[in-house]
């Protein structure tokens, strides 16, 4: 017997039967990074596919131990998605801990993982190295949620018969454990139900890697962001900040070995593209100082960030139509999971 025809049934209005699933896990402020990486390609997807787009607020627990930072960032992440143009009502959006059936299927799942899997899965294996550099005990402060991260991220997937999962390179590895996952499943109890194989769908071209401040990757982990909402004076002066050479003005230079100028190449809209070839040409020639080609980030970025800055602004206001969006978004998941929950307890022969 394979899955109840119902489970593959409509998500959203104007349906079309294959599903974009992603989650954002908040373990911290927003940032230009997560915008264009993550959610900017997302909502792009959703357009031809019915989308399932959440809050992977369990999954910051591994690492946020203080509850109100906690909901700060839980809100925080999910007025954002709102703020960069989600619209509930095309995509089911929703709190991962409003869908318990995910806790419960995560048993199962486990029960049909191998723990090698586990034991080689990158994020696991480099809090072991940096413990063993350190001199301690490899497992040294690893924690079973970490350990077990990417069962519950598997099960975020599989649980909504998820196609294609938009994640940035770091991610891929936990889309293929979920295939893998779902493998096992599908081999063990296949005749009973089977889950679909879902596969990662990674962003091409610069918005892959934003660079921050100071010419790495942007990530939080490198305490090197431009976070979204910054007032208008914070973000000045944070652009002020990002570190440049001190190649006389006159000088010519190399816009593309410059954090500066690769921040506003990837950020700039279709609309500022003059802005940006302007700005490449004046550097390469000689005579355009980085204090300007700041200025110029600061304007291109302001103009971005403001509209959205106001509308988030209002979304975290407690009450505002966030929260009946999550509420709806969550009935919504909740009863495709719930199906396919009871498919898999069947299968297994729970109840
Ligand atoms: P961080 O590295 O700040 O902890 P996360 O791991 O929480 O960010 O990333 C959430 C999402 O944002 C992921 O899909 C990730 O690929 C994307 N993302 C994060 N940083 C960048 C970046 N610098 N450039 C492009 N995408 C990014
Ligand atoms: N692990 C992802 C991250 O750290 C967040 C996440 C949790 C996720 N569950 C997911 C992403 C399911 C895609 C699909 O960014």
């Amino acid at each position: 017997m394979s899955a109840p025809s119902e489970s593959t049934g409509s998500v959203s209005p104007g349906s079309t039967g294959r599903v974009s699933l992603t989650g954002i896990k908040p373990s911290g402020e927003p940032h230009l990074g997560n915008l264009l990486g993550a959610i900017r390609p997302a909502l792009r997807l959703a357009e031809e596919y019915d989308s399932m787009y959440f809050i992977a607020d369990y999954h910051a627990l591994t690492s946020i131990r203080d509850p109100e930072l906690k909901r700060h960032y839980t809100r925080s992440v999910a007025a954002t998605w709102m703020a960069a143009g989600l619209d509930p009502e095309r995509t089911t959006f929703y709190l991962q801990s409003d869908v318990p059936e995910t806790f419960e299927l995560t048993w199962i799942m486990s029960c049909v993982t191998g723990k090698g899997l586990m034991n080689r899965a990158h994020a696991y294996k480099a809090a072991r190295d940096r413990n063993v550099e350190a001199g301690e005990e490899p497992d040294a402060g690893i924690n079973m949620g970490l350990y077990n991260y990417p069962v519950l991220m598997a099960v975020d997937i599989l649980i909504m018969e998820t196609d294609v999962v938009p994640v940035g390179k770091d991610q891929v590895q936990h889309v293929e454990y979920a295939a893998d996952i779902a493998g096992s499943f599908n081999h063990l109890y296949g005749d009973h139900y089977t889950f679909k194989i879902p596969r990662a769908i990674v962003p091409e071209g610069p918005a892959e890697t934003l660079p921050g401040l100071d010419g790495r990757k942007m990530s939080k982990s490198y305490d090197n962001t431009i976070p979204l909402f910054l007032p208008e004076n914070k973000l000045k002066k944070l652009v002020r900040r990002i570190p440049t050479d001190s190649t006389p003005v006159e000088d010519p230079k190399d816009p593309d070995g410059a954090a500066v100028f690769q921040i506003l190449e990837q950020v700039a809209p279709a609309s500022a593209a003059d802005v940006v070839a302007d700005t490449r040409k004046r550097l390469e020639a000689g005579g355009m100082g980085w204090g300007e080609v700041k200025n110029v980030l600061f304007e291109v970025l302001n103009t971005e960030l403001a509209p959205m800055r106001e509308r988030y602004d209002a979304l975290m206001e407690p009450g505002s139509e966030l929260d009946d969006a999550l509420a709806r978004g969550a009935e919504r998941a909740r009863a495709r999971a719930g199906r396919v929950l009871s498919a898999a307890r069947r299968a297994v022969g729970i109840s």
